[in-house]
């Protein structure tokens, strides 16, 4: 695999269920960073609105585009995964012969009980252990799954102040973990962590549902912060 620096200037990032607040943040925060972006949609006028929403808040050097997913897919070998939890692996499964070998499927899908009529504060148990990992089991074998960006407040991407929160990103393949955590740290005011292995995604995934649950009780945007660790573990 090659370095962020090549892959991300020369092919954009696809991000799938792009017109969701997740998203739509993801993508102007690269957007804004000198990222070309993909918004992906079931519905290629909706990719297009977005798209357009998104590059005119970002300005007119940004390079957003809009395109229904599996076009989206074919076009990028970032995939940015955006899609609420019922929808995830009917998505993939669809979406499968659209990626290309070497792509790299980042994915932020917080199984929250809220998908399923339940209350957002709660997670559903996944067979395979995380949404992550049952994104593993559904794409080609040559994709790598990185498991990121799940307790960023969507709200806070959309607004303009840097965040305050750090993203610990878990993955069984190092380049493309490293690939994420440099995105990652193109979001003003995140710090990328490395999570460890993409198991490790069950209990990033079940963090959201915690800061859900705080959000509603105390009405914020809640994030994280992980310290005490060497400057050296934030990159
Ligand atoms: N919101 C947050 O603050 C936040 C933060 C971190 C992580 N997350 C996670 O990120 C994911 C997206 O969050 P979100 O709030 O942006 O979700 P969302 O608004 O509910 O959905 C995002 C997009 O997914 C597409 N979608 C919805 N149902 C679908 C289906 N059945 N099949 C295919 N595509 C479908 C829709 O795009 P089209 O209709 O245009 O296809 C929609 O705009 C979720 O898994 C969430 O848990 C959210």
């Amino acid at each position: 695999m090659t370095t962020t620096a090549n892959r991300s200037g020369t092919r954009p990032i696809a991000v799938i269920g792009g017109t969701g607040p997740a998203g739509m943040g993801l993508a102007l925060r690269w957007a804004r960073a000198g990222e070309a972006v993909i918004i992906g949609s079931r519905n290629e006028e909706r990719a297009q609105q977005t798209a357009a929403a998104i590059q005119h808040r970002a300005g007119p050097d940004a390079n957003v585009s809009g395109m229904e997913n599996s076009v989206a897919c074919a076009a990028a070998d970032i995939l940015m995964l955006t899609v609420p939890f019922e929808a995830q692996a009917a998505l993939l499964k669809q979406l499968k012969p659209a990626m290309t070998e070497g792509s790299i499927l980042i994915d932020a899908t917080v199984p929250l009980a809220a998908s399923v009529g339940g209350r957002a504060s709660r997670t559903l148990g996944v067979w395979q252990g995380s949404a992550a990992q049952q994104a593993a089991e559904l794409v080609p074998r040559e994709v790598s799954v990185v498991a990121a960006f799940h307790n960023l407040s969507a709200e806070m991407l959309n607004g303009d102040a840097p965040l305050d929160c750090d993203v610990i990103v878990c993955s069984n393949d190092s380049d493309a973990a490293q690939l994420t955590r440099e995105l990652a740290a193109k979001i003003p005011g995140v710090r990328p962590i490395d999570g460890g292995p993409l198991q490790n995604a069950r209990i990033v995934e079940q963090i959201t549902a915690l800061l859900i649950g705080m959000n509603i009780r105390f009405k914020g945007h809640a994030g994280i912060r992980i310290t005490g660790l060497p400057p050296t573990a934030y990159r």
